[in-house]
Formats: C-alpha cells, sequence, structure tokens
C-alpha cells in the first residue's frame, strides 16, 4: 500500500489547518483528481517536523493559528480541512466545551475562514473532524455553534459519524462536520446508513431552526467488508516483555478480561489482541487497569499525557501469552498509512503522531464519495469547468 501524495498542482486545492502529521492531506489527494495541499498549519514542532518530512512541497506555517492572517494562504482553496483540538470536548476528557482554551483554537481557524471570505476567496468545502463529544458538549451548545457559523457565512452544513474500523482494524469513532457554498455534495432526504447515527439524529433535532433549515444528510455508502485484522498489521520480530514484565500487566486485568484471556488461553488457538493500560477510579480510588479486546481491532489509539495509558501487542499461542509494546509503525498502519511515510526516530513521538491523527481511508472515502463529486470531479479524474 502506497498513499499517493497529490502535487501542489493538482487541480484541486486545500489547506490543512491542525495538520498534524497531514494525514487529512493523504486522504485528500487519493481521490480520482486528488486535491493539493498547498497551505498546513500546526503548532506543535515535533508535529511539523513530521509534516515536513513528507510533504516537502507544501508551505507549512508552524505556529499558533490565531497567529496566522488570510495573506498566508495563497490563491483560492478549493477546500479547507480543521482537525482542531478535541480535549475539551472529548468524551474522554474534561468537558470544557469550544469555550476552553485549547478546543478554542476552531475560533482562531474560523477568523481566518472570515478573512478569506472578506476577499473573495473562501473555500466551498470546509471539514472539521472532531470527537463525537462535541455532538453533546456543552448540552450541544458547542456543535450548534460550529454549525451556525458556517450557516451564517453561507454554507450548507451536515455532519457524519465514521468509526475507521470500518476500513481498518482499529475502532475510531470521529465526528465530520461537512460545510459545503456555491457547490453541493450527494445528499439523501432523511438520514440513514451507519454514518447518520442515533447520536447525530439526536443532535441535528436539537439545532437551532436556522441551522436545520441549512442541513444536508450527506450521502456516503460504506466500504466493501473490511478482510484486514489486527495480526495484519503487526512487524515481525518485535522483541517482547519478560515473563515477569507480563504477568505484571496481566495482573492488573478485571476479572471479566481475566475470564476473556484464559479462554482464548484454553482453546490453545493462536490468536491476537489488543491490550491498553489505563486509569480506572473505583470508589473514588485511582486503579491501574489492563483492558483486552481479541476481537480483530485494535482499540482507538490515544495520546496519553500523562504516560500512565499504553497501548500493547497480546499475542496468545498454545496456552501461552507474550506482550509487547504496539509500535508507531503499527498505530501508522493502523492509519491506513503506507510504509514509506517517514516516522519520528523516537516511538514515542511517533505513536503520539498517530494517536491524534485521522485515519486516511476514512479521508479518501470522503473525497471520492462527497468532495469531488461536488466540485465537479467526472469518474477520469477530470474537473469539470
Ligand atoms: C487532533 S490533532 C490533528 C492531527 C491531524 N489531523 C493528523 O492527521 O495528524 C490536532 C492538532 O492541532 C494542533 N494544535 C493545537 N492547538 C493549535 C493551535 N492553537 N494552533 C495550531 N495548531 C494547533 C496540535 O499540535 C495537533 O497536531
Amino acid at each position: 500500500m502506497t498513499n499517493r501524495v497529490a502535487s501542489a498542482s493538482a487541480p484541486l486545492t486545500a489547506c490543512e489547518f491542525f495538520a498534524g502529521g497531514g494525514l487529512a492531506g493523504l486522504g485528500l489527494s487519493s481521490g480520482r483528481a486528488g486535491f493539493g495541499t498547498v497551505f498546513a498549519n500546526d503548532i506543535d514542532p515535533m508535529k511539523a517536523r513530521a509534516f515536513r518530512a513528507n510533504h516537502a512541497g507544501t508551505l507549512l506555517a508552524e505556529g499558533d493559528v490565531w497567529d496566522l492572517t488570510p495573506a498566508e494562504i495563497p490563491g483560492t482553496p478549493d477546500l479547507c480541512w480543521a482537525s482542531s483540538p478535541c480535549q475539551d470536548v472529548s468524551l474522554a476528557g474534561a468537558r470544557g466545551g469550544l469555550k476552553a482554551v485549547r478546543s478554542g483554537a476552531f475560533w482562531g481557524f474560523w477568523k481566518l475562514m472570515q478573512g478569506l471570505d472578506l476577499e473573495g476567496r473562501a473555500p466551498r468545502i470546509i471539514v472539521i473532524e472532531n470527537v463525537a463529544g462535541l455532538l453533546t458538549s456543552g448540552e450541544g451548545a458547542d456543535f450548534e455553534a460550529v454549525c451556525a457559523a458556517m450557516v451564517e457565512a453561507g454554507y450548507r452544513v451536515g455532519a457524519l459519524e465514521m468509526d475507521a474500523a470500518l476500513w481498518l482494524p482499529q475502532s475510531r469513532p470521529r465526528l465530520f462536520v461537512i460545510a459545503m457554498r456555491e457547490v453541493e455534495g450527494p445528499t439523501v432526504a432523511t438520514p440513514s446508513g451507519p454514518f447518520h447515527t442515533p447520536r447525530l439524529i439526536a443532535a441535528h433535532a436539537r439545532l437551532s431552526e436556522s441551522v436545520r433549515a441549512n442541513w444536508a444528510w450527506w450521502a456516503l455508502t460504506p466500504p466493501p467488508r473490511r478482510n484486514l485484522d489486527l495480526s495484519t498489521v503487526l512487524e515481525a520480530r518485535v522483541p517482547v516483555f519478560t515473563r515477569a514484565q507480563t504477568k505484571a500487566l496481566l495482573a492488573m486485568l478485571s476479572p471479566l478480561h481475566r475470564a476473556r484471556l484464559d479462554a482464548v488461553l484454553a482453546s490453545g488457538e493462536r490468536r491476537v489482541g489488543a491490550a491498553f493500560r489505563r486509569v480506572r477510579t473505583l470508589d473514588g480510588v485511582k486503579h491501574q487497569r489492563l483492558e483486552l479486546r481479541f476481537d480483530g481491532l485494535g482499540g482507538c489509539l490515544r495520546t496519553p499525557s500523562g504516560g500512565s495509558s499504553r497501548q500493547y501487542v497480546l499475542i496468545c499461542d498454545k496456552g501461552r501469552a507474550s506482550m509487547r509494546r504496539l509500535t508507531g509503525r503499527e498505530a501508522a498502519r493502523l492509519m491506513g498509512v503506507s510504509d514509506d511515510y517517514r516516522l519520528p526516530t523516537s516511538e514515542s513521538a511517533a505513536l503520539k503522531l498517530m494517536g491524534d491523527a485521522v485515519a486516511v481511508p476514512v479521508v479518501e472515502a470522503l473525497t471520492r464519495q462527497l468532495f469531488e463529486p461536488a466540485l465537479g470531479v467526472t469518474d477520469d479524474g477530470a474537473v469539470a469547468a
């Protein structure tokens, strides 16, 4: 597998905000015509290094999105993508909502979109990627605020909740808010299919009348059944932990997860599982817990800030269990990134880079089924005038 990178001379152009390692751009470039990323921004020096190592032809502004000006953005981009930070709207984190400082970065991005609009250079498509928690944080006020900003700027807005597990052996549900102006992607009259989830339908029902009047249920077909599982992304010859280390980790299993492991060991079969160490609070006391799954999926890759959560691979064979860390390359494969992608040499940086990223095939599906048809790309990759 190779992720094709469109050149900056591709017929369609995109800007990537909160770009991280540039995985949104990899997905955007793999459509029929492909978007060339002409401008990107990220505040994190490690991410910026990774971006430059993989997208030499793209202008990258390293720094706070709030410090950018429209003058730095070349031309009229067809699409602007913003994977705005999600800590504060994450279901897993504190619910500070979009008013909190980090998620407030969305508004730094939005200010730029308004600046481009004043100069007659607004993109026809804007995409916001976030965690599904955006649907309910602030009792729906954050989702309303994002959608209302787009509607006020003349866009038609809709959203899709997409789990990367339909494409890749990783469970990674994410929300994609998609706004289009002057162009229109395929829609359905009423919510249907796996991407208009009950959670999204409930959030839509809470939106203001003016947003709902400009709402679109974007039409997207799920991919054929996935034939990859966790074992297909594993690197060969990765050293496993000592028996004592494995025993210490397995001692953190809850009785339910221990029973799950015992059943697999009793079968004697070779099975590869994913294990995740996290802190759980029980009766006000914090406990380290190891959680296991043997459904062929890796759990959602995360970026631990406190260093206590870790992702492991658990290999059971002939009644014995061995364990090791998930590698940065395996994490990249779980995001649909080809092996020619240059990862940071530090394993923890590579895991952080991938843990924050967007799954490439999900962006590719959006590109092929929604963005390119809206922008007049024909089946042979030509762009209709
Ligand atoms: C969820 S990650 C997006 C990763 C990206 N989609 C990818 O595929 O690698 C959010 C990114 O926003 C960046 N970020 C956070 N606050 C920012 C700010 N104020 N200005 C610019 N970038 C920011 C972080 O460094 C991080 O890389």
